[in-house]
């Protein structure tokens, strides 16, 4: 779900630690600085396209009310889809699973990089959601994909969602008029979906690429622990918003590269 992509001038800000709560932490970095020194039952990722936007930001209603994601250039996509798995593989458990979300445009690049890192597919969801963009020479792209990955065929979490739980799933996004969104944010029931399946009250889900917080937000609800990591910082704004934490009187703040090199939950 794209918005308006930017690259990211590399600032004071990044390494800093939202923390929330001893189970729920936000870092603020690249996750390929970041290293955790727990095992995580489930990685939820929602990277960015990695599509260059040649089209008019306006057609695509992105400008007014959409805060800035980093975009990856799309001669790098391949090798950043390669270092998120691999980063995921090494971050989780032997049961362990990763959701993995993808458009279509990168979906070849997307299952080439899977083949090859270790994971097994479980399922190849789709999600159809309501108001693509408008056009005139083409059909208008309504759905998204979510891969189901695990490490271990036989050892995995699965919460069957409903008695005949289809792989495609019909999804509102929510249309939240007059609030500053990042433009990009998953609906809350859609990564409730996948929360619940791949995952139990108590286990650890951690989100390289957090966006808007949406992650964290769920998590929270459904009682799961949370490592939320975000590139950009100038996400804060929305993050706390969605979470409802108020100026940092709320979440203490800490740099991980200056406290500690690697990342905990007790
Ligand atoms: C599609 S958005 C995620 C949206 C999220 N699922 C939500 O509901 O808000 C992808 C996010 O990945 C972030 N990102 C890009 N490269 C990253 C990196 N190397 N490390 C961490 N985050 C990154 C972007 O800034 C963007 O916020």
């Amino acid at each position: 779900m794209a918005s308006r992509p930017c690259r990211l001038e590399r600032g004071a800000a990044l390494g800093r630690i939202l923390k929330i709560d001893e189970d729920h932490k936000i870092i603020f970095d690249d996750f390929r600085n970041v290293k955790l020194d727990v095992k995580a039952d489930l990685v939820f990722a929602d990277p960015p396209f990695g599509i260059n936007f040649k089209g008019n930001l306006q057609t695509y209603h992105r400008t007014p009310d959409a805060l800035s994601y980093v975009e990856v250039p799309a001669e790098e996509y391949p090798e950043f889809v390669r270092s998120l798995l691999e980063w995921s593989y090494g971050v989780l458990k032997p049961s362990g699973s990763m959701w993995l979300l993808s458009g279509w445009n990168n979906l070849g690049t997307v299952l080439n990089a899977v083949e090859r890192s270790g994971f097994h597919i479980l399922n190849h969801c789709i999600w159809k959601y309501q108001f693509g963009v408008f056009t005139r020479r083409r059909f208008t792209t309504s759905h998204y994909h979510l891969l189901l990955l695990v490490k271990d065929p036989d050892n995995y979490t699965f919460n069957k969602p409903e008695h005949y739980a289809e792989d495609v799933w019909y999804i509102k996004r929510p249309y939240r008029h007059g609030v500053r969104t990042a433009g990009n944010e998953l609906p809350e029931e859609l990564v409730e979906k996948c929360i619940y399946t791949s995952s139990k009250k108590g286990d650890l889900v951690v989100d390289p690429v957090l966006g808007s917080g949406t992650t964290m937000q769920v998590c929270l609800r459904m009682e799961r622990k949370c490592i939320g990591i975000e590139i950009n910082p100038a996400l804060e704004e929305r993050i706390r918003e969605k979470l409802g934490l108020r100026e940092s009187e709320d979440a203490e703040d800490e740099d991980h590269r200056r406290s500690t090199p690697t990342i905990s939950i007790e």
